[in-house]
């Protein structure tokens, strides 16, 4: 590996790099103020001890806004998908006044109410006695009531609510009966941040669940950071800038990686020539390759002066968006537990899930969310199988794949390889915690909030 092609420049934590050094103050690449969260190692424990996961059960996954699923999943009056988190499950429903959380118990005798990921109800009925409820979450009947005694149902038991609020086509639920913050408060400035890319339009049309055996903040960390991409995914430094990037820290232990697409790596040797990813990238913001005049360094800015016209006159292109936009990568992190990989055409979803009976388990879920395309092949960056349809009109079946079979794209294929290893290594006896560069300064932004939640203040 070449290290050539990097600046004399010194990096300074608290200036960074930024993507657009003439983004003004209130411009969507505009850079905000470092947030110092100090340079402690992050003890290995949270990774696998039982009881720090018993606390983050207690302390943020039973009092944090998480995100359910999505509205566009359940477009019609009865439509419901189901959610677990921890050893909790919930139905997500549209009634005739809205989208409404329920949790998914029977109260007779416990049951589950629903099994299955999604499904269309007139009425939840209960498999064990047929005990009936209304999609309002109202009860609708008791099997042979004159048979309980009156103080056993007397309370006429409705489905139990969950606090449930929305925002970008996004349904997020929270456990706890009273939040302490509204979402609105808990997103603090990423819907505003977010807004030109119109995520409330975006259908699923990709739609995978796995599970493995790595704690979820093993590889949830693997995804905040680029650090690891020359060493991991070193075929896509051709078409990718894994250095300079534009790190933000944001309020709630959020944050955001800017990163420039349709660049060589400055890892890279050849600067010059336009290789295999840039030519893949041309072809896929329909350019030619074989007419296109300039080298490596000129392929970006072709891209974005060709693409934005072109989006524009298939009324694609969004308002609001900026150039740097219709190339690049813009990395969001949704505390506590959701990475979204945004472009203009849509974003990779990741969402990490603690398996609740094992702290070195747990459940991914990868999805791929568009813009509603008729007829039109999404950038292979996207990781859409082709012949997919990107309409809309179909919503794709959720596939369940075990950890190591395909299905997830040869980038996550790496990392799931990975993942586990680190997990196994996070045991050693001789590791004396994560030690945090400033690349990854998103990583310690969201265990210094983890802390805070584990320590009550949140
Ligand atoms: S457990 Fe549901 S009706 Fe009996
Ligand atoms: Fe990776």
């Amino acid at each position: 590996m070449k290290f050539s092609k990097f600046s004399e420049r010194a990096y300074d934590h608290k200036t960074g790099w930024r993507i657009n050094p003439d983004a003004g103050e209130s411009a969507p690449e505009r850079k905000f103020p470092y947030i110092d969260n100090g340079t402690g190692f992050v003890e290995a424990n949270r990774y696998y001890d039982p009881g720090f996961a018993q606390a983050e059960w207690e302390r943020l996954w039973t009092r944090v806004w998480l995100i359910a699923g999505r509205a566009s999943d359940i477009p019609n009056v009865g439509d419901w998908f189901k959610f677990d988190i921890g050893n909790q499950s919930l139905i997500v429903v549209r009634s005739a006044e809205g989208i409404r959380a329920f949790h998914n118990v029977c109260h007779h005798r416990g049951n589950r109410l629903v099994m299955a990921d999604f499904g269309h109800a007139e009425h939840f009925t209960c498999a064990f006695h047929s005990w009936q409820w209304n999609i309002d979450g109202s009860l609708n009947r008791i099997t042979d009531r004159d048979t309980f005694r009156d103080p056993v149902i007397c309370d006429e038991p409705g489905l139990t609510p969950v606090a449930l609020d929305q925002w970008g086509g996004f349904v997020f639920v929270n456990l706890d009966a009273n939040p302490s913050r509204s979402l609105q408060e808990f997103l603090g400035a990423v819907p505003a941040q977010l807004a030109p890319f119109h995520f409330e339009d975006m259908v699923v049309v990709k739609d995978v669940q796995t599970r493995w055996p790595a704690n979820w903040k093993t590889a949830l960390d693997a995804f905040l950071e680029s650090y690891h991409v020359h060493a991991v995914h070193s075929e896509i430094l051709g078409f990718y800038d894994d250095y300079y990037q534009q790190w933000d820290l944001l309020e709630n232990g959020m944050s955001r990686m800017l990163m420039e697409f349709a660049t060589v790596s400055p890892r890279v040797e050849d600067q010059q020539t336009v290789n295999d990813g840039l030519i893949m990238m041309l072809q896929d913001a329909g350019m030619d390759p074989e007419t296109f005049k300039g080298t490596a360094g000129d392929v970006r800015k072709a891209i974005q002066r060709h693409k934005i016209p072109a989006y524009a006159k298939a009324g694609k292109w969004f308002d609001g968006l900026v150039e740097n936009q219709a190339t690049d990568d813009w990395a969001y992190f949704i505390f506590p537990n959701v990475t979204l990989n945004i472009h203009p055409e849509g974003f990779l979803f990741q969402r990490f899930r603690p398996d609740p009976r094992d702290p070195e388990s747990f459940v991914y879920d990868v999805q791929v969310i568009l813009q509603p395309v008729e007829n039109a092949k999404p950038p292979v960056y996207m990781g859409v199988e082709d012949g997919t349809d990107c309409s809309g009109n179909t919503r794709p079946e959720r596939q369940h794949i075990r950890h190591g079979e395909p299905g997830l794209g040869f980038v996550l294929q790496q990392d799931s390889v990975l993942v586990p290893v680190v997990q196994q290594g996070l045991r050693s006896r001789a590791f004396k915690g994560a030690r945090f560069s400033e690349q990854e300064q998103r990583l310690r932004h969201f265990h210094a909030e983890l802390d805070r939640y584990i320590a009550g203040e949140k």
